[in-house]
């Protein structure tokens, strides 16, 4: 059965390599340990097996069935430009891929990069973006430690990834322009087999439930009866919220499911409209 499991590249150390563990052993999966130089790490319930890899190498990885999916950052996905789909997005790892230059320099528009000199270890997608726009400039590949070409007069301007902001800004530098967003995805080859395909939509259902687990909260609260209606708008929850009358007349408690994203607009609104004792509570998993 071993030839039979799901073979899973994730990344060995790096911005994604943390919480893609996380999703898989939240989906329920144990692994084995491996020592502390793990490269592999096989599934004790569920028919999988990791492989520990650099995230630039996992696409090339998966299109030629050393795994049959990865978890990867877009970025890479897109600058490796290999043919494997995107099987999924996974909404961790956000980041922009966006071009930078000294904070001091003036910036008037993209025609500010014709004749200078980028630094990027992005160079398919720079160029690309770049014919698009149908700029002239000289992209500079770098391997890493791109933020501080400018500062050495090694480049005019930079394009990596930005995330919280933090390298530019210790590096003086501003960002101009967002060529493109970025996020953690799963990414499958073309050609699994019809057991593997299985596997991985078994683990797909998993891995929503635990992504919409994270992205949701339970919620409860005492409401007047008077203003019921409208909070049950407010609160659709998964198909509608769960009322119980309380036992002081004219209240009721009310049960439901509220997303991250409009948490704290919603509990403002709801406090507007009398709502008392309100609790909220993670989910763990969250089958829709
Ligand atoms: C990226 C990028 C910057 C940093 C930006 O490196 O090269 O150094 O993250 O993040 P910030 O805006 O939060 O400061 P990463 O950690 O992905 O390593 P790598 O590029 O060397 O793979
Ligand atoms: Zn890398």
């Amino acid at each position: 059965m071993k030839n039979g499991n799901l073979k899973i590249a994730v990344q060995k150390s790096g911005r994604l390599s943390e919480k893609s563990l996380e999703l898989i052993e939240e989906s329920g999966i144990k692994l084995t340990q491996e020592g502390k130089l793990k490269l592999i790490s096989v599934g004790q319930n569920f028919p999988v097996e990791l492989l520990f890899l650099r995230d630039d190498d996992i696409p090339q990885y998966v299109a030629d069935k050393v795994a049959d999916i990865g978890i990867v950052g877009e970025n890479e996905v897109m600058e490796q430009d290999k043919p494997v789909d995107i099987a999924d997005r996974l909404g961790f790892a956000k980041c922009r891929l966006s071009l930078a230059i000294p904070q001091d320099i003036k910036y008037n528009g993209l025609t500010f990069f014709i004749g200078k000199k980028i630094a990027t270890s992005y160079p398919v997608i720079l160029e690309k973006f770049l014919k698009e726009k149908k700029i002239n400039a000289e992209i500079h590949e770098i391997s890493g430690s791109v933020e501080i070409a400018p500062s050495i007069g090694l480049a005019d301007a930079i394009f990596d990834i930005v995330s919280s902001g933090s390298t530019l800004i210790s590096n003086r530098l501003k960002e101009v322009e967002i060529v493109t967003r970025s996020e953690a995805v799963i990414i499958s080859n073309r050609e699994m087999t019809s057991e593997k395909k299985q596997i991985l939509e078994k683990l797909l259902f998993r891995v929503h439930s635990v992504l919409n687990a994270k992205n949701n909260k339970y919620i409860l609260l005492n409401a007047p009866n008077g203003n019921l209606d409208k909070i049950i708008q407010l609160l659709p929850g998964m198909k509608s919220p769960t009322i119980m009358p309380l036992a002081e007349k004219g209240w009721s408690s009310l049960h439901s499911v509220v997303n991250e994203n409009d948490f704290w607009q919603i509990i403002e609104k709801l406090k507007e409209y009398g709502a008392q004792g309100i609790l909220v509570i993670p989910i763990e998993k969250m089958i829709v």
